[in-house]
């Protein structure tokens, strides 16, 4: 597909979209057993600006970077969390039934895509998340693409 192909973001519906994404998802972390003693103190903003984030990570605009600083900041929010296998697994569990919950486009190369960077993310998160761990300070804000099965546009 070359330049014609779609970015993860603009397939899966744009900053409205992955906005829903994550206030649905918010809004079940804070009833769920596992997560909501991590959450219960964040901030309103928090589920706009992992929408910025997740927006940024699939190819939308660089907004997390621009109005909050970008890899440091997303970093420096994990650091001595302590996150545990279940509490991470939960979250990703939770993310997927929210996508489903907002109507995220269901198909298979864009969840495959969708998935795969949330286990990525998700498993990093909580190693930087351990007491004593020593993450890289600086990076770039990834970007996530279709990886081996974009969607066939003939
Ligand atoms: C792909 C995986 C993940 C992404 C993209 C992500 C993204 C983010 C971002 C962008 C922030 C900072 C928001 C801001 O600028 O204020 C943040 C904070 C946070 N994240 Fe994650 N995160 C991920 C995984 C996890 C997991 C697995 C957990 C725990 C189970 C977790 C727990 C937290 C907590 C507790 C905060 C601080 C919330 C607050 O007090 O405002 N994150 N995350």
């Amino acid at each position: 597909m070359g330049e014609n192909e779609p970015t993860l973001y603009d397939w899966a519906g744009g900053e409205k979209a992955l906005t829903e994404l994550t206030e649905a998802f918010y809004r079940q972390v804070l009833r769920d057993d596992l997560l909501e003693p991590l959450f219960r103190g964040m901030s309103p903003e928090h589920p706009h600006r992992v929408a910025q984030w997740l927006g940024e990570v699939f190819g939308g605009p660089k907004t997390y970077t621009e109005e909050r600083g970008g890899y440091p900041t997303m970093l420096a929010m994990h650091l001595g969390k302590a996150i545990t296998e279940p509490q991470r697994r939960r979250w990703v569990n939770l993310l997927q039934d929210a996508a489903d919950e907002v109507g995220l486009p269901a198909d298979p190369e864009f969840r495959a895509a969708f998935t795969g960077y949330l286990e990525w993310g998700t498993r990093i998160a909580l190693a930087n998340s351990q007491p004593g761990a020593s993450p890289v300070k600086q990076a770039p804000v990834p970007h996530w693409g279709w990886g081996v099965a974009p969607p066939y546009l003939p």
